[in-house]
């Protein structure tokens, strides 16, 4: 099995952070149906350590997660000192980077994926959170460079192996493809040759079919699934070769209780309406329900919406 410095993954398979989606719900239910590891959503590094009100929600984390994981952005080795020693960040298990987020906001502060573009402050980046996490594993997160251009994924993936980082999950594409277009399989394979550490593979992985193209493609030692367990947690259950037992109704009042454990009424009703998107995609007569969802204010209207759910059919 997978190990990532000392802690050691029960699967191949794991959630990415995913800003947006990869709250506390979905990594509880990706954990129970057999995900190896869930990194929660980008934090920003300097927001942190300003004490920035949003990062608080982003940090809960449920007794449920048995490795609890936390995405870093930033591209200043201080803000990353700062914010790896954090005291809100010693609940945590593992420090992930962020190499890849291609959001033009982040981009022109030369974060996320601009660091494609400089690997010697993404080393320095790295090697910072390395001596900082006081042992906990630090892994990187990137993509195969910024531009078709500029693919230098092997180059930077060396660099992060150099700084001590523990992992690297490689998304297949450039920073200029976003979230589309075609997954450079024969670039994740180049990682996963010129480094020794895990190499997790990620992009456009939605079924077992896909997953074992990428690992007899790239020989990677896990792959990361991020759209694909959107409203399917029950994704990584499928991707062992099982045939898991879910309710959609229940893993929207699961979802929506963890949200409303850690926030507010009305931020877990927001939060949940997209999540609710991803769990009735694809039902016969979810349409009018999905409306209502969207027209919801409340918990309890939220729940009735749910429990509407029961007798539809994919
Ligand atoms: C809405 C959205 C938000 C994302 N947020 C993050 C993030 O916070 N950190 C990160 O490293 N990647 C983020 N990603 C990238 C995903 O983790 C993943 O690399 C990408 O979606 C490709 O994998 P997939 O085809 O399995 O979705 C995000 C992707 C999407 C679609």
């Amino acid at each position: 099995m997978v190990k990532i410095g000392d802690i050691e993954l029960n699967s191949k398979f794991i959630l990415p952070a995913i800003a947006g989606f990869s709250d506390i719900g979905l990594r509880v239910l990706s954990y129970r149906y057999g995900a190896g590891l869930c990194v929660g959503e980008m934090v920003s590094a300097k927001g942190l350590v300003y004490g920035s009100e949003n990062t608080e929600a982003l940090l809960k984390v449920d007794p449920r997660e048995p490795i609890k994981a936390v995405q870093l952005f930033g591209s200043e080795p201080e803000f990353i000192e700062k914010a790896v020693k954090h005291k809100s960040l010693n609940k945590f298990d593992l420090i992930d980077l962020n190499f890849g987020c291609p959001v033009p906001k982040i981009v022109k502060n030369g974060e996320g994926s601009a660091l494609m573009r400089d690997p010697y402050r993404l080393g320095m980046v790295v090697s910072t959170a390395v001596k900082a996490a006081g042992g906990r594993p630090v892994t990187a997160k990137m993509r195969i460079g910024f531009n078709e251009n500029e693919i230098n994924c092997v180059r930077v993936a060396k660099e992060i192996e150099e700084a001590g980082a523990q992992a690297i999950t490689v998304h297949g594409r450039t920073r200029e493809q976003f979230y589309s277009g075609e997954v450079n399989l024969d670039a994740i394979k180049a990682v996963k040759e010129a480094v020794s550490i895990p190499v997790f593979g990620n992009g456009n992985v939605t079924d077992l079919a896909k997953a074992n193209e990428m690992f007899c493609h790239t020989s990677v030692d896990g792959i990361a699934v991020a759209r694909g367990a959107i409203g399917r947690p029950y994704i990584f259950a499928e991707l062992l070769g099982q045939v898991p037992l879910y309710d959609i109704t229940e893993l929207i009042m699961e979802h929506f209780a963890l949200l409303e454990s850690i926030m507010p009424e009305r931020v877990a009703v927001n939060c949940i309406k997209k999540h609710i998107a991803g769990y009735t995609y694809g039902l016969r007569g979810g349409k009018d329900i999905k409306n209502r969802v969207f027209a919801s204010t409340t918990r309890d209207e939220i729940i009735d919406v749910a429990k509407s759910f029961k007798n539809l059919v994919k």
